[in-house]
């Protein structure tokens, strides 16, 4: 009898509970916040989180394998600036049968439909935690780097290269000044001195000294084992260019909503009206005071606040963008000083390709930079049932061959995919010849 009312009692309690949870939930709003307090100690946080790692990352592999055929296909010859092969694709799979023929002859709307659109928005591998992941390759020397609760998520071959050469507007004489090595706080001076401005080298300086970040910090609060301020502006811009580090978008709220985003290149940065995939901030020295003080801690001010964020004063801002002004697209021998192809120098195929170009894409992304500096929406939702991404920065395509993946989701692994991608967005009808030209065209931006 005891035992009846204990579980009479109990069944009560559940059913209040429920009661005051589904109330709860019915008036509890989404919020825009991180939050502050941490209820658990950061020992059992960490263990929790690793916890869930393999099944978080198995979950995420299996979309990735759903979705891409990732062989790692390369052309080994041809290659990125610093001699990496480049990716071959397209590595998206169709669904059910269908050939990039009979889709691109499809409507939007039959796509939509039959859910057969292959270049659905790339989840970040853990949405609702987020937060900046490093490749493998650069963890191999930055263990500071490593997170607990979860790994980097596309193979090697759809990356840039690690680390990236480094060219620079004022003196291309020089070619790659970074002599193979990651520029950082240790190598920088040496590296640079003689070569830059003071002003330059202290804006470099800047650029790579490592500050308190969300997940990577001395709290509590981190996602790190190790506690240690441990991230510059070139841990994702590796030498003024991308080693492939993504993130959230950090345009909207809440944290579930937000996309995943790839880390763009900083060359040619100095042509640039429009920073920001989406936000237009309009300076380098507006982007780096923004970048530092609010996307370092997932936008959220308090949270900077509490991990320690660091302010630069606006002269230290001024060397920033003073020495980000230099960084420059690499060279393309093929092209002209208005960036066209030198008839001379280019095979048929790249000619053909470059036609093609310019009658179909060059109208956003005009020479000699491959970008009309604005935005533009695809409406890609369009082709699947899912949230509207909206209007996006016009990426330059000059150096595209260095920064796979593309988009800015990074949803794009290679040069093949993007031409596929706009082949429907664009709804042009491409055949394979053309699209094989398109894509020797755009080896030689
Ligand atoms: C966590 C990796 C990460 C770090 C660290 C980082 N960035 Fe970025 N950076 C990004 C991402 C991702 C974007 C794209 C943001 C967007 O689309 O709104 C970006 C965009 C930019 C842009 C605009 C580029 C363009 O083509 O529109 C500039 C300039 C920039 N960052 C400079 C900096 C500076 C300066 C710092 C250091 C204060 C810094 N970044 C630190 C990842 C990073
Ligand atoms: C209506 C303007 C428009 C046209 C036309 C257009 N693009 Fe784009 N392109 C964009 C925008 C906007 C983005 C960025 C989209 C995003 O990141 O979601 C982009 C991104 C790209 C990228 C990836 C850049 C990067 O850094 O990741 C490539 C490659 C590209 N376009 C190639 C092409 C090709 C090839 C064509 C023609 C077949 C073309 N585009 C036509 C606007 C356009």
């Amino acid at each position: 009898m005891k035992f009846k009312n204990q579980s009479n009692n109990y069944i009560s309690l559940c059913i209040g509970l429920a009661a005051i949870s589904f109330t709860y939930q019915s008036i509890a709003r989404e919020t825009s916040y991180s939050p502050v307090s941490l209820t658990k100690p950061f020992t059992e946080v960490m263990k929790e989180d690793k916890k869930n790692k393999s099944a978080l990352m198995k979950k995420h592999q299996k979309l990735l394998n759903k979705r891409y055929n990732l062989s790692e296909n390369v052309d080994k010859n041809a290659t990125m600036s610093g001699g990496k092969p480049i990716p071959v694709g397209p590595t998206a799979k169709l669904k059910g049968g269908t050939s990039w023929d009979k889709l691109s002859r499809m409507s939007p709307a039959e796509i939509k439909k039959k859910n057969l659109f292959p270049y659905l928005p790339l989840p970040h591998v853990s949405p609702a935690g987020g937060g900046l992941v490093v490749p493998q390759e650069q963890l191999d020397s930055h263990p500071e780097l490593v997170r607990f609760d979860m790994d980097f998520d596309l193979p090697d071959a759809y990356l840039p290269e690690f680390p990236a050469p480094l060219y620079l507007i004022s003196r291309p004489d020089l070619g790659d000044v970074s002599g193979g090595q990651e520029l950082t706080i240790n190598n920088y001076y040496n590296k640079l001195n003689g070569i830059l401005t003071p002003f330059q080298l202290d804006g470099m300086r800047l650029l790579v000294t490592p500050v308190a970040q969300q997940q990577f910090n001395v709290t509590d609060d981190r996602k790190a084992k190790i506690a240690q301020d441990a991230v510059s502006c070139f841990t994702c811009h590796v030498n003024g260019h991308s080693s492939g580090v993504f993130h959230l978008n950090p345009d909207n709220r809440p944290q579930e909503t937000r996309f995943r985003i790839d880390t763009p290149s900083l060359r040619g940065v100095n042509i640039q009206h429009f920073l920001g995939s989406k936000r237009a901030l309009r300076s380098l020295e507006d982007f780096s005071e923004v970048e530092a003080k609010t996307a370092y801690f997932d936008g959220d001010p308090v949270i900077a606040f509490k991990k320690g964020a660091r302010r630069f004063s606006r002269e230290e801002i001024a060397a920033m963008a003073a020495m980000q002004n230099m960084i420059a697209f690499p060279p393309a021998p093929k092209l002209s000083i208005m960036g066209t192809l030198i008839k001379s120098k280019a095979t048929e195929s790249e000619l053909r390709g470059e036609q093609l170009f310019t009658a179909h894409c060059a109208s956003c992304h005009s020479a000699p930079y491959y970008t009309d500096n604005s935005a533009h929406d695809l409406q890609v939702e369009r082709f699947y049932k899912g949230r509207a991404e909206g209007l996006i920065k016009t990426f330059p395509l000059r150096g595209i061959k260095d920064s796979p993946p593309y988009l800015h989701d990074g949803r794009l692994l290679t040069l093949e995919d993007t031409v596929e991608f706009f082949n429907l967005i664009l709804e042009i009808n491409l055949d394979q010849k053309q699209k094989t030209d398109m894509v020797a065209f755009m080896r030689t931006l």
